[in-house]
């Protein structure tokens, strides 16, 4: 988690690195700090406090700091609680570093360095700083060297040593560092995120290699201290996505631009009106040769391979397990050449999705992930990458990676099932041109916004929302019970509701609104009968249905939305869309940080 960030150049580096922080506090919250270099060799200036980066700005306004070279970090608590001595950065003797990551044997180091009594603050990450500044002596890469040998765990770290000034050093494991050089200088970061509005050039700095930034560019070097060269990416994200673009929240933006880049992820991708994925190197076998599936990821993205899961097993007859990539290892996986396993991550960083991908990769299974942001660690792991075209979220409430991560999911059925050999010409041009009519369909919900809003007004007061449908419909509002907790605070289950009678209706009262979906014709009568069941227990229903299935006078709603007509399979990317604006309305009508939840971080990069 924590937001990383450096620059060194022409321009007042405090400005700049108060604007990155902003960026990145979807990263973590609680609190920020920036160090500058100074010139005359004194000690590095330090400002850090708890709270938000608007709170660090004010300080740094009346302390009238500046600078061309420094460092700045926004932080989610792991050691140490939420106040200012804990905040980073964090200095020893003429060390100053900020550290995302965790270091796990900082124990160990506080007692091998005779540490006990001389840190500030109850972080793992001062101690790296104290142990660097135990092994410096003049040489900033032997030191490095030194300490992240000595290091358990993970790190991303940048450095300033105050006889060196001007200068930013950087090493890191697991834990994302990104640099490019600016016109004037270099900039580093967690995140690709904050380096967009400079350049469009930036590659990832690879595991256990130091770099130094400076007013003439980077240099990169590894751990034996030979120079070693960049690999330089291209961000093809368009600047102005990075921006609010005169939206209040991020989120309501990025629920916006879902059909833009719905088909940015879809149409790259179809040759002749047929799926493909050359560009990818993806090959026909691997997708036909699989026995079965195994999707790992978390939170939302788990939520996108639940809707895959469906779609695969329904369309192409195999097996799909969907594990939560955090319970992947603690259930001994069963995982080999035969399976495919898939791993769907906005941000490429998460943790667990990571490890478990590694432990597949290790068991010799093919492997496919499904990334947001280009080169990070899980496209970097796995054996194929298909990038969705989201560009930048920055909402911590994911919405438009989800939808692109379900298009590449539509798509791959399609490539799999031609693979395969299950469908003609005819099926398989149907499917498609409903694919193609995606972004489309997400418009016209998006046009009645008004109407989504009158439904998320009736729920501003309740204290718990339950959601029920089955099949697809669950999996639907899984994701939307998500939403609506992780953004509005409101308790909500997503409830199968085949299964509500077996216990969870005893929670239904006259207070309780109750999401119903029925986008499904197979599954419909069962879930008006269950909408029936709850309704009559005095539940306020809110019904989204595929268009007029039933008519006025069946009146067991209180609120209905009537979803724009798909082929059943596709009704999942119209319904997301409501659901997700509902979460937004009741968030930002209760007057919440939308963008930011509490205890929240966008980038889980602990265990
Ligand atoms: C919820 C949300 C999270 C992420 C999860 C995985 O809105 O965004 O549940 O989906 O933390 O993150 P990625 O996709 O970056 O692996």
């Amino acid at each position: 988690m924590c937001g990383i960030i450096g620059y060194v150049g022409k321009k007042e580096a405090s400005k700049i690195l108060l604007d990155a922080l902003e960026l990145l506090e979807y990263r973590g919250y609680d609190s920020a700090g920036i160090a500058l270099s100074a010139e005359d060799k004194s000690s590095c200036k330090l400002i850090k406090c708890a709270g938000r980066v608007s709170d660090l700005r004010k300080r740094c306004k009346e302390a009238d700091v500046t600078g061309d070279c420094g460092i700045g970090h926004t932080r989610w608590a792991t050691h140490g609680g939420v106040c200012d001595e804990n905040a980073h950065p964090h200095r020893f003797g003429k060390v100053t570093i900020i550290h995302n990551g965790i270091i796990e044997n900082y124990g160990e180091l506080i007692e091998k360095y005779g540490l006990e009594q001389k840190l500030y603050s109850q972080t793992d990450s001062e101690v790296v700083a104290a142990v660097l500044s135990h092994f410096y002596e003049g040489d900033p890469y032997a030191a490095i060297r030194k300490t992240v040998l000595k290091l358990k765990g993970t790190f991303a770290l940048a450095i300033l040593f105050d006889d060196i000034p001007g200068k930013i050093f950087a090493v890191r494991n697991v834990s994302p560092i990104v640099a490019a050089s600016t016109r004037d200088g270099a900039i580093l970061s967690s995140d690709v995120a904050a380096i967009v509005p400079f350049t469009s050039q930036y590659f990832v700095v690879p595991e256990f290699h130091v770099i130094c930034l400076s007013k003439e560019g980077i240099e990169m070097f590894d751990l034996s201290g030979d120079k070693a060269n960049i690999d330089w990416l291209t961000v093809d994200w368009d600047v102005s996505r990075s921006d609010k673009g005169g939206y209040p929240f991020y989120m309501e933006k990025e629920i916006m631009e879902q059909p833009q880049v719905v088909g940015d992820t879809i149409l790259p991708r179809i040759k002749d009106g047929k799926p493909d994925f050359t560009a990818e190197g993806i090959k026909d076998s691997t997708l036909s040769d699989c026995k079965r599936i195994c999707v790992i990821a978390c939170g939302t993205a788990m939520h996108a391979g639940l809707v895959g899961k469906s779609l695969i097993q329904a369309m192409i007859g195999i097996h799909v397990d969907v594990v939560m990539a955090s319970e992947f290892m603690y259930n001994d996986p069963v995982v080999d050449k035969d399976t495919l396993v898939i791993a769907i991550s906005q941000s490429g960083e998460t943790i667990d999705t990571l490890e478990a991908l590694k432990f597949a990769r290790k068991c010799g299974s093919p492997s496919i992930s499904i990334v947001n942001v280009k080169g990070a660690s899980i496209a970097r792991e796995s054996e194929h990458v298909i990038y969705t075209c989201a560009g930048p979220e920055i909402a911590v409430a994911s919405t438009k990676a989800y939808t692109t991560q379900l298009a590449v999911l539509y798509l791959l059925t399609a490539r799999m099932a031609m693979a395969r050999g299950l469908w003609n010409d005819e099926k398989l041009n149907a499917y498609m041109k409903e694919l193609m009519r995606v972004p489309d369909v997400m418009r016209e919900v998006i046009a009645r916004k008004d109407e989504i809003h009158h439904i998320a007004d009736t729920m501003l007061n309740a204290k718990d929302v339950f959601m029920i449908g089955r099949g697809l419909d669950y999996s639907i509002l899984l994701e939307g019970s998500l939403k609506l907790k992780e953004v509005s605070y409101i308790h909500s289950e997503a409830y199968a509701s085949g299964e509500l009678k077996h216990g969870t209706i005893a929670l239904i009262t006259e207070e309780t609104p109750v999401i119903a979906v029925v986008t499904q014709d197979k599954l419909k009568s069962k879930e008006l009968s269950n909408i029936n069941e709850v309704q009559s227990r005095g539940a306020k229903v809110i019904l989204l249905i595929k268009g007029e299935e039933i008519p006025e006078q069946e009146k067991i709603w209180n609120s209905i939305f009537r979803l724009p007509v798909m082929a059943d399979e596709f009704m999942v990317m119209p319904a997301s869309v409501v659901l997700q604006l509902i979460a937004y309305y009741v968030s930002a009508d209760k007057g919440l940080d939308v963008d930011k939840p509490r205890n929240l971080a966008k980038v889980v990069t602990v265990e």
